[in-house]
């Protein structure tokens, strides 16, 4: 094994790694060098060292003298996929798990501040969110998966960070503009932080309210507006956080605002609320499923939720979204990573446990697009008795 600069790269060798790079690129790191264009590619993706194997050269075939660089990926015997993953899941996974457990840390100390009345600086939770839009730039399914870990008890400060990661992702699947999506990310990161200011009584009662309590939980809207117009936040992030609960047939709160009356972000943020919402598992609750949690949505549009976009957020989340466990059809059981857009009965799973045998297995990812295995069914931890947290944490996140 060699170590090399990428000027001494040449057509002809065989590359078994990056040492050094510039930026965060994810490139396949092993593979001849076949052509001038490959490494022309590298050289623009910000590689600097390498480490080739000489006994793995080869005899590369003749070029013609002036070859037109092609924008393929390098080093690549395989066609590459069409992927908005800049980052390698694996990669980018324990990042992601870094900044979900800040976010709630930011979260917490966020709400200390608003219970007790005392300022919040918009600091901590902005540059938050530009990280988290980080992050989902990356690989947005390192996050999205973790909006599907979720801890007892930590309903508010995990629902608020699903909120945010999620309607990010939204607005990223819908193209929008770079800075719509962090303010997106940035309202629903702040959506609920009036709801400190609830009684833990009405706030934590297990099941239905009263009309009565139900007035007062309503009112986490209004303190949620004074305490961002208290943080300087601009009027239509106060917007969009004021607009969460509205729905378009004039029966949400606090206004009762009808149809266009509810801005895009207000629309936006009222479906992802209501699906983070049923999905979580409450103390006296557990959580549906999405599958479940999209036919409400699907049910309820375009009555409460605008049916365009409850969609096109079926879509991007998907059938199976990341994060979630499928059972296939060997017994072998395993968690949503990636969508494959096109067939979302096949996404990319990461193998982990065999219902069989009761036992883990080495973890593997399968894409269901090319193999025989098929997704039998949708499962939960608890239907096999796992600690699927405490794994994820130690085998996963890591
Ligand atoms: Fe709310």
């Amino acid at each position: 094994m060699k170590e090399i600069t990428i000027d001494e790269l040449k057509p002809g060798m065989y590359v078994q790694g990056i040492v050094e790079q510039r930026g965060n690129m994810k490139i396949k790191s092993q593979g001849k060098v076949t052509k001038r264009a490959i490494i022309s590619q590298l050289r623009k993706q910000g590689i600097l060292k390498l480490l080739i194997d000489p006994s793995k050269e080869f005899t590369p075939e003749a070029e013609e003298q002036d070859p037109t660089p092609e924008p393929e990926q390098p080093l690549s015997e395989e066609p590459p996929e069409e992927t908005e993953e800049k980052v390698a899941f694996d990669e980018e996974i324990s990042q992601a798990k870094k900044l979900h457990d800040q976010g709630k840390n930011i979260q917490k100390r966020m709400l200390n501040s608003v219970a007790k009345g005392l300022p919040v600086d918009l600091k901590m939770p902005k540059e938050f969110s530009e990280q988290l839009v980080g992050s989902i730039d990356r690989n947005p399914n390192a996050l999205m998966c973790l909006t599907k870990i979720r801890e007892k008890d930590s309903y508010l400060l995990e629902h608020s960070l699903n909120v945010a990661v999620l309607l990010a992702r939204f607005a990223k699947y819908l193209d929008m503009e770079e800075e719509e999506v962090q303010e997106l990310a940035l309202a629903g990161f702040l959506h609920d932080i009036g709801k400190i200011k609830i009684p833990d009584n009405i706030l934590h009662k297990p099941g239905r309210l009263t009309d009565f309590e139900m007035n007062i939980m309503r009112d986490h809207v209004y303190y949620g507006v004074v305490t961002l117009e208290e943080m300087g936040l601009p009027e239509h992030i106060v917007r969009t956080m004021a607009e969460h609960h509205e729905r378009l047939d004039g029966y949400g709160y606090p206004d009762g605002l009808r149809g266009d009356e509810i801005s895009l972000y207000g629309r936006m943020i009222a479906i992802v609320d209501t699906y983070d919402a049923i999905t979580a598992d409450r103390v006296y609750k557990a959580g549906m499923p999405s599958q479940k949690a999209m036919k409400i949505l699907l049910g309820d549009s375009p009555k409460m939720y605008d049916m365009e976009l409850v969609q096109k957020f079926v879509k991007c989340v998907g059938i199976y979204p990341v994060g979630s466990l499928i059972m296939l059809d060997n017994g072998h059981i395993g968690m949503v990573v990636k969508q494959n857009e096109e067939l979302p009965t096949k996404p990319v799973v990461k193998i982990f446990y065999s219902s069989r045998n009761k036992a883990f297995l080495p973890i593997k990812d399968v894409n269901l697009k090319t193999g025989q295995l098929k997704i039998d069914k949708g499962v939960t931890p608890s239907e096999f008795g796992l600690d699927f947290n405490r794994f994820f944490q130690e085998r996963i996140a890591i």
